[in-house]
């Protein structure tokens, strides 16, 4: 048996109906970008996060770019935000023109720790960045309380996380702005690049609208520097199709993530630890992602068996090259640092069959048996 870590291909088969019709109007329309099919996005998935604007953007790491700037972060200013990320999240606040501060993480569910935002605020402090990680909403209530006593903006980085609750809380609620990307093997995914802003504010919705456009307003009129980063009409005609799926496939996925963890526990016990979802949290398990100390070799045993995993992510940013002048160095995020060298994804999808993670865990546990 071969298991993918993700295959989008049953997904299409059963709506393909509806998504050929809904990209021909779009091509019959003749209007493919900034149309109504990207103002219903924008409005349903605004509703959906329990604020009052949505902004399509080009992709998700724009969206943390754009919604940056729009809050008025820069030059001069820090911004703190985990070290265990995908790179675009450090790589917004740089292209933003302020100075990435990352911080480490909880052991248990790898978000940002809130403790150690506290530790890393300075006079310079502007805004904070909790990722939610694989799915899991970070700590929004400490991280929200930080943000309020030092009068910080904070981003949410919800790129893994459409649809994630906590205390009935939605993604985009608790936070100045979220972001969302709809990278096709996302949550939500677009066939194709997407990504989008939600906010309550109305002065950074604006901001963003403006920014996406090359910050245009009126018309060939600039006053603030922005890009060309929209969400096309073929994307959020794709999404507009999927979307009202979103809830279903997130209790599937959340599903198979508690089939995985049951198995597991019944084949090898302790030998891995299985993630953990926090009390009053809703995971909605972007990835479901073990931790194991020998995770290389149980990776490449996996990989002869058939069964694709990931590391996701396998060198923390503080840690990369390419942001060597903020100074840190190798044992500085030790949490992070520990985590990158024993987290792996397991082939998480909302159509993932029992027999399939019958296999994964049965190759799992022969491993442990060799
Ligand atoms: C945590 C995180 N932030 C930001 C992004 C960037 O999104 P995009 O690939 O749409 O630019 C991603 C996804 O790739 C992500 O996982």
């Amino acid at each position: 048996m071969k298991v993918p870590m993700l295959d989008l291909s049953e997904q299409y088969q059963g709506m393909k109906t509806e998504v050929l019709q809904a990209l021909d109007e779009v091509m019959s329309s003749s209007r493919f970008i900034l149309g109504d099919n990207v103002k219903k996005l924008e409005e349903d998935i605004a509703t959906y996060s329990h604020v009052n604007h949505g902004i399509g953007c080009g992709n998700g790491s724009d969206a943390i770019h754009i919604a940056l700037q729009a809050s008025g972060v820069g030059p001069g200013d820090e911004v703190i935000t985990t070290t265990f990320t995908f790179f675009a999240t450090g790589g917004a606040i740089v292209r933003a023109g302020a100075t990435p501060v990352f911080v480490d993480i909880d052991p248990v569910t790898f978000n940002i720790d809130p403790e150690k935002v506290k530790e890393a605020i300075t006079p310079k402090t502007k805004a904070i960045i909790p990722v939610h990680l694989y799915g899991q909403m970070a700590d929004m209530e400490a991280i929200s309380e930080i943000a309020k006593k030092h009068k910080l903006i904070v981003i949410e980085d919800a790129a893994q996380a459409i649809g994630a609750k906590s205390k009935g809380k939605t993604v985009g609620e608790l936070g100045t702005a979220a972001t969302y990307s709809f990278f096709p093997t996302k949550n939500l995914g677009a066939y194709g690049d997407g990504g989008m802003i939600v906010t309550n504010d109305d002065e950074i919705a604006e901001q963003c609208r403006v920014i996406r456009v090359h910050g245009s307003k009126p018309k060939y009129y600039h006053h603030v520097l922005g890009y060309n980063s929209r969400l096309d009409e073929i994307q959020a005609a794709v999404l507009n199709v999927k979307f009202p799926h979103l809830d279903t496939w997130s209790e599937l996925r959340r599903e198979k993530a508690a089939n995985y963890t049951k198995l597991l526990h019944e084949a090898v016990g302790d030998k891995i630890v299985t993630p953990v979802e926090v009390e009053g949290n809703y995971h909605v398990f972007h990835q479901y992602t073990i931790k194991v100390p020998n995770r290389d070799e149980l990776q490449a045993y996996l990989k002869e068996q058939g069964v694709a995993t990931m590391v996701y992510y396998p060198l923390p940013l503080h840690v990369q090259p390419v942001f060597k002048e903020l100074g840190f160095k190798e044992g500085d995020l030790p949490v992070a640092e520990k985590i990158a060298n024993e987290a792996l994804s397991l082939p998480m999808f909302p159509e993932l069959k029992l027999e399939q993670q019958e296999y994964v865990v049965s190759k799992i546990a022969e491993f442990f048996n060799k």
